[in-house]
């Protein structure tokens, strides 16, 4: 129904729906040592509305409910007009150590000097990224005033990498730029290398919901009722328990994540350097804190918004290599790197919103357990029409657990 939706042909189905995609030839020249293919689950979030756009959002992970509770946060917040996101211009860093450098602060001086000089050579390395109208655009210098080995200087490439994730142009242009540095301050370039805390590379979304969309309640007698402004306060709540607390904000990123890197892993992009950036974008005041904010407007709507940062392309690499990846970008009918960043920054806010929605009525748990509950029935052998029959049953005893499964199996229940 999905690839109906987004008119895919019979190719792009084929690598989304797992009897095409990733072969082990085109594996085999992505890394070293290849021995075969290791599969995730693929899953399409729906409801999603993002700056005014439908799309369909292709999700790879493991973990039970967070396909659903990304679908259904987007469903309450399509009734507030769905996501607003923006993106700043894609602009990463590269980072040049400078050791032994007589005097920093006149070795930063002229460095600066030099700046014109210096940004037109990084322009040279790649006319391809300059052609698409990216580009070195900015040279920072800082002083290291004190480190374990004592001063040192710290150059910073500002480059705009477009549609590209942009490590490589990035890596390649700071080692090209090294013995001209070296030049100019006297002293050694030792580390050439992109920074993960993208933050000239920033996502940001928001949303708002109307509190009559966030009643909970189950169609069961023992659940309890929630009305929306209890259910607004209580994620407030929640959320201030994050914005204080790194105990706490490290789970509630890693809610945040839930939704990021599936979409992430979807588009064959590097999920370790979006996570890498995200906790220490979280960090940047020097304490971890919430990456995201939830409040209420004079309305009384229940407010969110995320901002991190989100360095991910649609060109290069796994993203262009990987024929599901491919099939993910077409699902989602993304045309460049900043829509693909708005679409998943987007996905964050409401995976995000989707855990405290839970956590703050009636915890997690239930939820969870009973998509939990099928891949423990799977785990002790359950086949067929088994895996719901004995799943429900683990559910209704509250014993999710491989054992209770087995017994259920062999009848000696
Ligand atoms: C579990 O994968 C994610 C949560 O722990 C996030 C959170 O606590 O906000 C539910």
């Amino acid at each position: 129904m999905a690839a109906e939706w987004a008119g895919l042909d019979a190719k792009t189905r084929a690598a989304l729906d797992g009897s095409g995609g990733l072969s082990p030839e085109q594996a085999d020249h992505m890394i070293e040592n290849v021995v075969g293919l290791h599969a995730l689950p693929l899953g399409v979030a729906v409801n999603f509305v993002v700056n005014g756009r439908e799309v369909l959002v292709p999700m790879a992970i493991e973990e039970p409910s967070v396909v659903a509770g990304a679908s259904f946060m987007a469903k309450l917040a399509r009734a507030g007009g769905g996501f607003v996101a923006h993106t700043t211009e894609p602009q990463m860093i590269g980072q040049m150590q400078i050791l032994d450098v007589a005097d920093p602060a006149s070795a930063r001086l002229a460095l600066l000097e030099k700046k014109a000089h210096i940004l037109d050579l990084a322009n040279q390395i790649d006319p391809v990224i300059v052609k698409f109208g990216g580009g070195a655009r900015d040279l920072e210098v800082r002083v290291m005033a004190q480190s374990p080995i004592g001063p040192f200087l710290v150059a910073h490439l500002i480059y705009d990498t477009r549609d590209a994730m942009g490590a490589n142009a990035v890596n390649t242009a700071c080692e090209t730029l090294a013995p001209t540095i070296e030049q100019i301050t006297g002293g050694r370039v030792h580390l050439r290398i992109l920074s993960n805390l993208a933050d000239r590379r920033l996502a940001r979304a928001r949303c708002v919901i109307p509190v009559s969309a966030l009643e909970f309640g189950r169609d069961d007698p023992a659940s309890r009722l929630y009305g929306g402004e209890t259910v607004r306060d209580r994620i407030i709540e929640a959320y201030a328990f994050a914005a204080v607390d790194p105990y706490r904000a490290a789970t509630h990123n890693k809610g945040i994540m839930n939704g990021v890197d599936a979409v992430v892993i979807a588009t064959g992009n590097d999920w370790r350097a979006i996570e890498a950036g995200a906790h220490s974008y979280a960090a940047r005041s020097g304490t971890y804190t919430s990456l995201s904010q939830w409040g209420k407007d004079a309305e009384g709507n229940l407010v969110g918004s995320l901002e991190m940062p989100m360095a991910v392309g649609i060109v290069g690499g796994a993203t262009k290599v990987h024929p599901t990846a491919q099939a993910a970008l077409k699902l989602m009918g993304v045309t460049n790197a900043r829509e693909l960043a708005e679409i998943i920054v987007s996905v964050g806010l409401a995976q995000n919103l989707a855990a405290l929605r839970a956590l703050a009525t009636e915890g997690i748990q239930r939820g969870h357990m009973t998509l939990h509950a099928r891949q423990v029935a799977i785990a002790a052998g359950a086949v067929g029409e088994q895996i719901e029959a004995v799943a429900g049953k683990l559910v209704a005893e509250k014993k999710v657990r491989v054992d209770r499964a087995e017994e259920i199996l062999k009848g000696s229940a």
